[in-house]
């Protein structure tokens, strides 16, 4: 009999919803098009990237305007980064965390290569960042704050909205990496202080290789490709029209139902925990339990190593995974949990859990009885 995969790795990716690839087959078939074109054929493609950008800006409380399609949340990392540094690589900072995705750690030891000083803000154990360290480290030099609004790893909330009155207080210029954040968490981002938030479609079920940058001032903003005047030249390069379509319908799934949605998550993230707990001993939460996204849970087994555990459960149908996707094939304990206080030994011990709505109380139980049994095993 085929084994039941039980996907708990939302985090690295989400599956695609049926209502999603309904509205990409519909654009990769009769109602194809180059939104470039002049004809009716273009136009309808136009149409259909015009009601994708409504749809996201409705899910994240913008202003459509503001919303510039890219090919990925690492590309929207990017081009912040980009953004605020071309014109002053010489002498200019950048301040960001210990904690953030590989795209921004990557674009930033590209950036010092060329003359750009970047300071890291340390976390608690927690996964916080301090806030009185964050604006004495801002100063005259600092042309951009970046910093995520939910980690990938521990699913930790930074208090964004303090940060950014800090920004705007000392007028420099505020990014979000909020990938893990929109459509499962409540946001209004036209009326919080950031000036960049990025965002990418497969970790709320749209198909992956899409993203977006949301941008207060486009003025902020600079291409990395050049070309035609597809994303009104900020992003060159034939729009994905599917991936596009695919995450406004999945952007407005979300919107309709986005409080239930969280509320299904937490649920069922809070029962996996308190179970886990209870019948599982030496474990525990890694991150701080009040600021957290609904979906994310990583757990320290004490006393086992971590990377076993993640292999026995792949054996046994359940996908989870160490740290994130970016880095699962990188031969060292994951740098967030090490930044937040964890020996070697207990972030090797950690594994992260994550949620999404299609996952059902009965999966959770069978995932506990699976793990207590592994757990037994690898402890003897
Ligand atoms: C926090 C965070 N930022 C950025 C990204 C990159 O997004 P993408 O996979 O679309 O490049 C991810 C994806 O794992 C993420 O978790």
């Amino acid at each position: 009999m085929k084994q039941k995969e039980i996907y708990f790795d939302n985090n690295a990716t989400t599956k695609p919803l049926p209502e999603v690839r309904e509205e990409v087959l519909k654009v990769m078939g009769p109602e194809f098009g180059n939104p470039s074109s002049a004809h009716l054929t273009g136009a309808r493609a136009r149409k259909h990237i015009s009601q994708a950008r409504e749809q996201l800006a409705q899910l994240i409380g913008s202003d459509s305007s503001k919303i510039i399609f890219t090919g990925s949340g690492t590309e929207a990392n990017n081009m912040a980064f980009y953004s605020c540094t071309r014109d002053q690589t010489n002498g200019c900072e950048i301040l960001t965390t210990t904690i953030e995705h590989s795209s921004i750690q990557k674009m930033s030891n590209f950036l010092k290569l060329n003359g750009v000083s970047v300071k890291k803000l340390q976390v608690n154990s927690q996964g916080l960042i301090n806030l009185e360290e964050l604006k004495e480290s801002i100063n005259e030099n600092t042309s951009l704050v970046s910093i995520q609004l939910v980690n990938n790893e521990t699913g930790v909330i930074q208090p964004i909205s303090e940060i950014g009155e800090i920004c705007r207080e000392l007028s420099v210029p505020l990014h979000t990496d909020a990938a893990q954040a929109v459509g499962k968490m409540e946001m209004n981002i036209q009326g919080m202080p950031i000036d960049f938030l990025s965002l990418t479609g497969h970790k709320f079920h749209s198909p992956q290789g899409v993203g977006a940058i949301y941008c207060k001032d486009k003025f902020l903003l600079a291409p990395m490709l050049f070309g035609g005047f597809q994303e009104e030249g900020f992003r060159p390069g034939t729009e994905n029209v599917p991936g596009i379509t695919g995450m406004g319908k999945a952007a407005e799934i979300r919107k309709n139902n986005l409080s239930e949605l969280i509320s299904k998550m937490k649920d069922l993230r809070d029962r996996f925990e308190a179970m886990l707990l209870d019948f599982v001993p030496g474990t525990k939460v890694n991150g701080d339990t009040k600021n957290r996204v609904c979906n994310t849970s990583n757990i320290m087994f004490s006393g086992i190593d971590g990377r076993r555990l993640v292999k026995e459960l792949d054996q046994n149908g359940v996908r989870c995974s160490q740290s994130s996707a970016c880095t699962n094939f990188e031969i060292a304990p994951s740098y967030v949990l090490r930044a937040m206080g964890l020996t070697e030994e207990e972030a090797y011990s950690s594994i992260r859990f994550s949620f999404s709505v299609e996952n059902t109380y009965d999966e959770i139980d069978s995932v506990i009885e699976i793990i207590r049994k592994l757990t037994d095993e690898l402890k003897n």
